[in-house]
């Protein structure tokens, strides 16, 4: 589409661009001869005729302290148990279990983000002193036990995984903050998980900088004790030992340097705590429609086993792999596939400090030939940027993956065919994995030597997943239909509840097409995933996006409503609304929509303020890319704000009916305005697909 004028209207035959059925594209040779998953029996092994026992395949790849005697007990549906009556540690599997074989091999290498410093490889030897330590430490120094909840805000350095490994063994939940996240969003999960420690550090490298961290522990107790939760002690690590990066002072009697309490616990041995395998292993927090985060309670057993089982197969660790996600660890696909998973596998993990593209789109591809990655994870917006910036880059090194992932947002064809020939230099398989914070791992993708790639489609449910798409009413709707995709069956992934809000599990995910709310039979129980999706004849499906308040920005799951109650903590805003715009490279951008108490009148200012009130809020990774003033909202008769229409106004797509709104006569004022100004600025949509625009037309409608 292009737009000459603000005023030009694109009708929505215009913008409908049919799908396109992708030609299958095949693994090399090399590749299935030497998959851990290449004889097709294991189909029939996953097959709906041998659920639940099926998942003892994967449970079979840990060490069990003690076995299960029921897989599945579903006798209080919808809070699914798995392995009931089996006990073991994640901490023991995910590092002990490997000395015998494997403590000179690397367990993880860590690359700081300055390349003149070398990557650090820490074996599993390594591994298991530090994490023996800091448990002793968060033991005897903080008092910690099994079930108690410590919150982590920390960016991607090995102490984050070593703590994680630290709680586990204790038995303690872990609760990890995205880095990235602020004081204040640290704080809400530190309340809601009712944590008394915080385990932060004082600074961390990003794009050249060492950016002050610690300052966000103060504000995060701060708002924590406002929401009644105090916290008594933060640990911090430093970034250089001995070496204070923050100015922000340490406060007496709370705040304490890892590095100067470490030693004491030096060479101290801590038994793993031999847990029940429906013990809650850590809370991942995530968005979801109201403005409180849910805490997504993943278990030690049912988890552990399947992003085990998962990686094994789909992302096709083998021990001797040097395996690298580029992903962050304080989101979910960290937790599982960059430290859970491969380390419960045995292998080498990379965990990488800075941002793909600094200093030069060349960084992921030297690291890569460095330190011999075989397989690589990352998401489209990170494939979308290095192609931006350096589409010739990988061919300048010499490295060769077998194995690539893409996750977190629908991928373009356009966008895999260049992941795959100069990434993967048509070398490497693709996997496309489509699962959510609540599934703890994959729910569709394709089995890399098993089933060709189709690109833009995540490929068919994986193995022991049986899906089905709904219409609102719960009726199957036909191959090549949008629809609401669910899972019929629990999996051992699943997340166990929302912590501390088990009516919320219920109502989010299942009450919509639950067939009996006291059923104890789990057909009766699909899950709802809260995304669009269609599928194909084949049985692969294409994930559509979102059909909640959910915006997914570069990956990043943020709702409206946190967007919203962000701009609103501005005294002069009067009201707000968050929508999504199509972006080329993050895939959706967040716009706000506002406007302001009577006496006060428009200005950059005013919208620099609501930028910066979501910054402080949720974090800079929700900054808006515009803030409009608005005169009024475009509001239904019931008084509900439309965002449908300024979804539209903002992409430039139909507006659509809005005879029956209480105000149209505001839409075209907005729109004007709107509009002008993001064609002064060349800020003009692409031509957008059918999902797209499926997508935004029913935005704000959930
Ligand atoms: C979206 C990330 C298309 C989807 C693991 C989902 C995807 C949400 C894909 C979950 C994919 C994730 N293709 N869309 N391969 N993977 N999504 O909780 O909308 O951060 O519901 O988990 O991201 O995001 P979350």
């Amino acid at each position: 589409m292009t737009t000459e004028s603000p005023e030009a209207q694109v009708s929505e035959a215009q913008i409908a661009v049919h799908w396109r059925e992708e030609e299958y594209v095949h693994p090399t040779e090399a590749f299935i001869a030497q998959a851990n998953a290449a004889d097709p029996a294991i189909f029939e092994r996953f097959s709906e005729a041998n659920f639940p026992d099926c998942f003892t395949e994967y449970a079979d790849l840990l060490s069990w302290d003690e076995k299960w005697h029921t897989v599945l007990d579903t006798s209080n549906a919808p809070f699914w148990k798995w392995f009931v009556g089996g006990r073991l540690n994640a901490s023991y599997n995910c590092v002990d279990r490997h000395l015998a074989t494997s403590a000179n091999k690397a367990a993880l290498i860590w690359v700081p983000e300055p390349e003149s410093v070398d990557p650090v490889a820490i074996t599993y030897r390594d591994l298991y002193h530090r994490v023996n330590e800091f448990a002793a430490l968060l033991r005897d120094f903080c008092g910690l036990k099994a079930g108690d909840r410590v919150t982590l805000h920390m960016p991607m350095v090995p102490e984050l995984p070593v703590a994680m490994l630290a709680c586990a063994r204790l038995g303690v939940i872990h609760s990890q903050v995205f880095g990235g996240f602020s004081g204040n969003a640290c704080g809400t999960r530190i309340a809601d998980s009712g944590s008394r420690i915080l385990i932060t550090i004082d600074g961390y490298y990003r794009s050249g900088d060492l950016i002050d961290h610690k300052v966000k522990a103060d504000e995060a107790l701060e708002e924590a004790r406002k929401q009644g939760q105090e916290a008594d002690k933060v640990l911090v690590f430093r970034r250089h030992p001995g070496q204070y990066a923050s100015a922000t002072p340490m406060t007496e009697g709370r705040d304490f340097f890892v590095d100067e309490i470490i030693g004491k616990y030096r060479g101290a041995i801590v038994a793993p705590e031999s847990m029940p395998a429906e013990a809650p292993l850590f809370l991942m927090y995530t968005s979801g429609t109201t403005g409180r985060p849910k805490g997504a309670q993943h278990s030690t057993g049912g988890y552990l086993a399947y992003v085990a089982g998962t990686s094994k197969y789909y992302q096709d660790i083998h021990p001797d792999d040097t395996y690298w996600c580029m992903a962050d660890i304080g989101w979910i696909t960290g937790h599982s596939y960059i430290v859970y998973g491969p380390l419960a596998l045995g292998t080498t993990t990379v965990i990488f400090e800075g941002t793909p593209t600094y200093p030069d789109a060349g960084r992921p591809w030297r690291i890569a030939e460095r330190l011999g990655v075989n397989i690589f994870h990352t998401s489209p917006t990170s494939i979308r940027m290095l192609r931006k910036v350096g589409p010739d880059e990988p061919a300048k090194y010499n490295y060769h993956f077998k194995h690539m992932t893409t996750v977190g947002e629908p991928i373009e064809p356009e966008v895999w065919r260049w992941y795959h020939e100069y990434v993967g230099k048509g070398e490497a398989v693709i996997v496309d994995t489509w699962w959510q914070t609540e599934t703890g791992g994959f729910l569709g993708s394709s089995l890399p030597a098993l089933k060709p790639m189709k690109p833009g489609s995540c490929g068919p449910a994986v193995i022991g997943i049986y899906p089905a798409i709904y219409d609102e009413n719960g009726g199957q709707v036909p191959d090549g239909k949008a629809g609401n995709i669910c899972i019929r069956n629990p999996w051992p992934g699943i997340m166990e509840t929302v912590w501390g809000q088990p009516e919320r599990f219920i109502d989010v995910y299942y009450r919509k097409y639950n067939k009996n709310p006291d059923s104890k039979d789990w057909h009766d129980w699909p899950y709802f995933a809260g995304d669009g999706a269609v599928r194909a004849p084949d049985g692969y499906y294409r994930i559509l996006g979102r059909v909640d308040d959910v915006i997914n920005v570069a990956g990043h799951r943020l709702g409206t409503k946190e967007l919203e109650s962000a701009a609103l903590t501005v005294p002069e805003i009067a009201e707000a609304a968050a929508v999504p715009v199509i972006d080329d490279i993050r895939g959706r951008a967040v716009e706000m929509y506002v406007s302001l108490k009577p006496g006060y009148v428009a200005s950059d200012e005013m919208a620099g303020k609501v930028t910066h009130a979501i910054e402080v809020e949720i974090g800079k990774i929700a900054r808006p890319k515009n803030v409009w003033i608005v005169p009024d909202m475009p509001k239904t008769r019931s008084g509900k704000i439309m965002r449908r229409v300024i979804a539209a106004v903002s992409n430039f797509t139909d507006v659509g009916d809005v005879t029956t709104l209480a105000n149209p006569e505001v839409v075209e004022g907005i729109r004007h305005h709107v509009q002008s100004v993001k064609v002064s600025k060349g800020e003009t949509p692409r031509k957008l697909t059918e999902a797209e625009y499926e997508e935004l037309k029913k935005f704000g409608e959930a």
